[in-house]
């Protein structure tokens, strides 16, 4: 294998910026922008202790594409060759490691031995002259069995020494801001907002590491794990990456990363193995008891678990760190991957059951999304719902626990809040429904399967409402095509019928339904043909359009209707909408991989002339309703030019954004005076944009300006 380069170096202006490139809800794939090169995260920071370096750092670089370590400054400090060395020829030199560098501060040693014996502003001084890349300040151990009075004395004292941390750190180190309070949720949240705020000549923390965790994943009390990392997340900003000290166990990452952790440091693939055992993302296992290994890797290949026990103790060490340590970068692989494909919340579902601990604190989590509580808790659930993406291009596995998902839970809200029935019908009457037909037994997709019988029902009754029983709930036959709904996969009883009439009438009371009669029919493959089949499928079509914008776009259904006026469509040849045209021009296309919407520019400028709204400033706040409009972006005068031209928007270049901006769903981009600019899909959210200066704000698909303007 070619040695790796050296790493770039990041412009002066990027040094210390995190940049969000994708995201599944709470979890994010991020770069940390250091001297010595950026950090892809989620990651592990493998823990170097530089008096036994069971793995070379040079190798970590090079043949495991480790980008960053993480190694004790006190250690240093307090061996007089190490730290004279380190001194002279910097943190790099010292440990053979062209990446980026962080040190912890000595706090985790005053846990273990009671005190240290250097000062908070001394080891912050020290990290900064041996050149290290991410530096720890001296935080207090916040310990799980201390009584509230302590655990509060240890979040202020460690609020009290961050600005004098900041202030020795100076301009070339950055520093890890951490998070004390033990098990208080309350205290996790205070502890975030001071750490959170705390400037020093303009500059923050970069990092936000949760600490006092390690005694808790010691005991497997991962309920309260998680607990602390939600209420933490509530108050930290969310340009920052979040980092759970001295966790690294490839069991607790899919959970960890899917609430918002980024970073990971440990130890433990050499501490586990010098004591023979073996990680993997389904727990640890002992080499003294298998006769195959669990989980293959590059450093045992070609060996056997009799080979290796017969091996010399170092030797066995060494191959077994490997091994750990590998087995560790493809659980982090794993999650990065689930979090570009949107399945992330699938993974830590599966990986929930490597043990009884992890599955209680999963349950507990999936109650906190079904229900939140009150307080810093809550906040971060309800936070994580609204910044997934509600839909799934692709199937989706049924599982029992597919309600507690974020993005099911996310879409079954937006259609709780924001579905109305239709305000005219097929034949132009208004007034209320007459009845309601229910759809059951048939499979996806509807418009393949129950087109013949729903038209023939409406042209015999046009004020029907049109529902289909789907295995996660009824949904009306106007989002038919909306995924996850309709890419379903399981065996075919899921089709059902599966609900009883206690159950269907508790669905339809949900939407307003539950008074008039209600009609449940299965489908007939040949219905018959009908001579208003055109007109009522026109009408279908436009009810379909008007209900995507009012989930998707939040555009009041009385808009939606203004919008489409005149609609007509283009069809592909397997009879999908592909065009919607209104007053001749196209509007919209509907998204065939996941039955979103994309506008055109036209249909954004129309969206964008029916949104009242003031136009949206940070900090200003909204009117709260379930129709605000087509969420917004306002750029700066500066940055117009460009996205006009249908360059990306970027961190830094927005003045604001509607707290309604869903991650993935359509959004346009207004000018300080509310013009239209351009339109697209954001990456992050209204909180996000606020605070991130750096990385793509809103993928443009296309500026309002014309080209040769
Ligand atoms: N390593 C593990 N836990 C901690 C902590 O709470 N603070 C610091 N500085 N390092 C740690």
């Amino acid at each position: 294998m070619d040695a790796r380069n050296e790493p770039e170096p990041c412009r002066e202006q990027d040094k210390g910026l995190f940049e969000i490139t994708q995201r599944d809800g709470a979890a994010r794939i991020g770069r940390l922008h250091s001297k010595h090169g950026a950090i892809t995260t989620p990651m592990l920071l493998p823990v170097i202790n530089p008096n036994i370096r069971t793995i070379e750092p040079r190798e970590m670089w090079e043949k495991y594409g480790i980008e960053a370590l993480i190694t004790n400054s006190y250690v240093i400090w307090k061996h007089e060759d190490l730290r004279s060395q380190a001194l002279s020829n910097g943190i790099h030199s010292l440990l053979d490691f062209p990446g980026a560098v962080v040190t912890d501060s000595g706090t985790f040693q005053s846990y273990v031995y009671g005190d240290v014996e250097v000062g908070p502003e001394e080891i912050v001084t020290f990290q900064r002259d041996m050149g290290v890349d991410i530096g720890t300040m001296l935080d207090v151990f916040g310990r799980p069995d201390m009584t509230r009075e302590q655990l509060e004395g240890a979040v202020d004292e460690t609020a009290n020494r961050a600005i004098p941390s900041l202030s020795v750190a100076g301009n070339e180190m950055l520093l890890n801001g951490p998070i004390q309070g033990g098990t208080h949720a309350d205290l996790r949240a205070k502890s975030s907002l001071l750490m959170g705020s705390a400037e020093n000549e303009g500059r923050g923390f970069a990092v936000h590491p949760i600490g006092g965790i390690v005694p808790l994943m010691e005991q497997q009390r991962y309920r309260e794990l998680f607990e602390i990392l939600l209420a933490s997340k509530s108050n930290l900003p969310p340009d920052r990456p979040v980092h759970f000290f001295g966790c690294g166990h490839p069991m607790l990452f899919p959970m960890a990363i899917a609430l918002g952790v980024d970073m990971f440091d440990s130890a433990a693939y050499a501490i586990f193995a010098r004591d023979d055992r073996l990680l993997t993302p389904e727990g640890t296992v002992k080499l003294g008891g298998i006769q195959e290994w669990p989980f293959h890797s590059h450093a045992l290949f070609g060996t056997t678990p009799q080979n290796v026990r017969e091996m010399e103790k170092d030797e066995r060490s060494i191959i077994l760190a490997k091994h750990n340590l590998e087995v560790t970068q493809a659980e982090l692989s794993r999650c990065r991957e689930a979090i570009r494909n949107g399945t992330i919340w699938e993974l830590a579902e599966k990986r929930s059951h490597a043990s009884p601990h992890l599955r209680e604190a999963f349950v507990w989590v999936q109650e906190q999304l079904d229900d939140p509580d009150e307080g810093p808790v809550g906040d971060s659930v309800l936070r994580m719902i609204a910044s997934t993406n509600p839909l799934r291009a692709g199937g989706e596995g049924l599982g029992e626990e597919i309600d507690f998902r974020p993005h099911i839970l996310h879409i079954q809200a937006l259609l709780a809040t924001r579905w109305r029935v239709p305000g005219s019908w097929w034949d132009s009457s208004a007034g209320p429904p007459e009845r309601v037909l229910l759809i059951e037994g048939a499979p996806p997709p509807w418009r393949v399967t129950a087109l013949g019988s729903v038209i023939e029902k409406i042209a015999e009754e046009p004020r029907t409402v049109v529902m289909i029983s789907t295995p996660i709930g009824l949904i009306p036959f106007s989002l038919e095509d909306l995924s996850p709904w309709c890419h379903l996969t399981g065996p075919d009883w899921i089709w059902g019928p599966i609900f009883d009439d206690h159950e269907v009438l508790g669905a339809l009371e949900e939407f307003g339904l539950s008074d008039i009669p209600l009609v449940r029919i299965a489908p007939r493959d040949e219905a018959e043909e009908h001579s208003e089949a055109i007109g009522v499928r026109e009408w279908l079509d436009r009810c379909s359009v008007v209900d995507k914008l009012a989930l998707l776009c939040a555009i009041n259904p009385s808009e939606g209707c203004k919008m489409t006026n005149e609609m007509t469509s283009r069809r592909s040849r397997t009879d999908r909408v592909v065009n919607v045209n209104s007053g001749g021009k196209h509007i919209l296309s509907p998204r065939l991989t996941d039955g979103g919407i994309s506008l055109t520019t036209h249909g954004a400028s129309i969206a964008n002339e029916l949104n009242p709204s003031p136009i949206p400033e940070f900090g200003s706040s909204e009117e709260d309703s379930a129709f605000p409009g087509i969420p917004r972006v306002c750029i700066i005068d500066d940055a117009v030019p460009f996205v006009g031209k249908g360059r990306n928007v970027m961190h830094g270049y927005i003045s604001g954004a509607d707290s309604h901006l869903t991650p993935g769903q359509p959004c346009i981009v207004v000018d300080s005076n509310g013009s239209l600019v351009a339109h697209g899909t954001p990456i992050t959210t209204h909180l996000e944009m606020s605070s991130l200066r750096k990385g793509v704000a809103v993928k443009v698909r296309e500026g309002a300006m014309k080209l040769d303007q």
